[in-house]
């Protein structure tokens, strides 16, 4: 496992009131979404070239301003400023394999906009063809895991939901709705497809720590695979206010405005003692 450092598990009132002070923030900074503003930059005639070639022509014009010519990473320092004026820095590719690219780009986790900001699930700006392609390039940059192929319906619910407590809830919930770690917003799992989140139990995404084989074996991954997709679509309310299961952030904009009515509520009693 790697990560973890930094990470503490809020309890539900300061996760919340986290997650609206995180929203405020958001909705004052950054009110576009985190995409480039631009959309993709694509070759004119796509048909002529080959899956690989396309790949390479639409890495170097969406991706390489960050993640470097062949992969290699742009280092921290030096910020290069690239397509449609992105100034930008990320990751080395070489060696993440199929797997990564295949989850990154089908989430529409990639391209980012800002690489300060934490990728989330969006509109995919890229047709199929266009990101089998991209998969295949950055898949040619070293040797990677291939796309996972789980097979959920031979896992158990059970020990589904057992490795899914020990494992997964300190971050997702119980029930898979999702919430907020220190410094990221934890998703929901309620739009990952069975291969999306074998994908995201191996590769680790963004805080999230990466599981080995040795962590959970392709066995109980397809168990744990069957129990997030058993509970994801029908979330059950075991006590406590769902408010329609909007999601942690509105959730936490509620406990944000009763707390708010609450403070002017006593700021009222307390201006009605000074004129007494
Ligand atoms: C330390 C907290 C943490 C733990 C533990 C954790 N995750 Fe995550 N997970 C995250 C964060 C944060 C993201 C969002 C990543 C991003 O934005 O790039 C995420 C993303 C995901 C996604 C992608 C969801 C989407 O639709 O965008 C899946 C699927 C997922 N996690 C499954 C799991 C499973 C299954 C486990 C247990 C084996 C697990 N996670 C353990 C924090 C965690
Ligand atoms: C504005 C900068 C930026 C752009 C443009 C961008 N990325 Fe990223 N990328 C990042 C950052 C930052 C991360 C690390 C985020 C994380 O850890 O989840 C990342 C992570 C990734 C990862 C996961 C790497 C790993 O170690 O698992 C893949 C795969 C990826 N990007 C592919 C792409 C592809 C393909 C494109 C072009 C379509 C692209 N990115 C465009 C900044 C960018």
């Amino acid at each position: 496992m790697r990560a973890g450092a930094g990470i503490v598990r809020a309890r539900p009132v300061r996760a919340a009131l986290a997650a609206a002070a995180l929203e405020l923030a958001l909705g004052l900074a950054a009110p576009a979404g985190a995409q480039p503003p631009q959309g993709i930059v694509r070759p004119t005639d796509e048909r002529g070239l080959s899956q690989l070639q396309l790949g390479a022509q639409l890495y170097a014009g969406n991706c390489a301003s960050c993640h470097g010519a062949d992969g290699r990473g742009v280092p921290s320092p030096r910020p290069q400023r690239g397509a449609g004026g992105i100034v930008g820095q990320g990751p080395p590719l070489a060696g993440v394999g199929a797997q990564a690219a295949d989850f990154y780009l089908r989430t529409g986790y990639m391209p980012l906009s800002d690489p300060h900001e934490q990728p989330k699930r969006s509109r995919v700006l890229f047709t199929a063809g266009e990101r089998r392609a991209l998969t295949a390039f950055v898949a040619s940059l070293g040797t990677g895991p291939p796309i996972p192929s789980p097979d959920p319906a031979a896992g158990s619910v059970a020990e589904g939901q057992q490795l899914f407590i020990s494992h997964c809830a300190g971050c997702h919930q119980a029930v898979a709705q999702g919430g907020v770690v220190t410094g990221a917003r934890v998703p929901p799992l309620t739009e990952a497809t069975s291969v999306q989140i074998a994908e995201a139990v191996r590769i680790g995404p963004y805080v999230m720590p990466s599981f080995s084989r040795t962590d959970i074996s392709d066995a109980q991954l397809n168990s744990l695979i069957r129990y997030v997709r058993s509970v994801g679509r029908h979330p059950p309310d075991p006590g406590g206010w769902g408010i329609g299961h909007i999601g942690p952030i509105p959730e936490g904009m509620v406990t944000w405005m009763v707390a708010a009515v609450a403070l002017v509520g006593v700021c009222l009693a307390l201006g009605g003692r000074l004129r007494s």
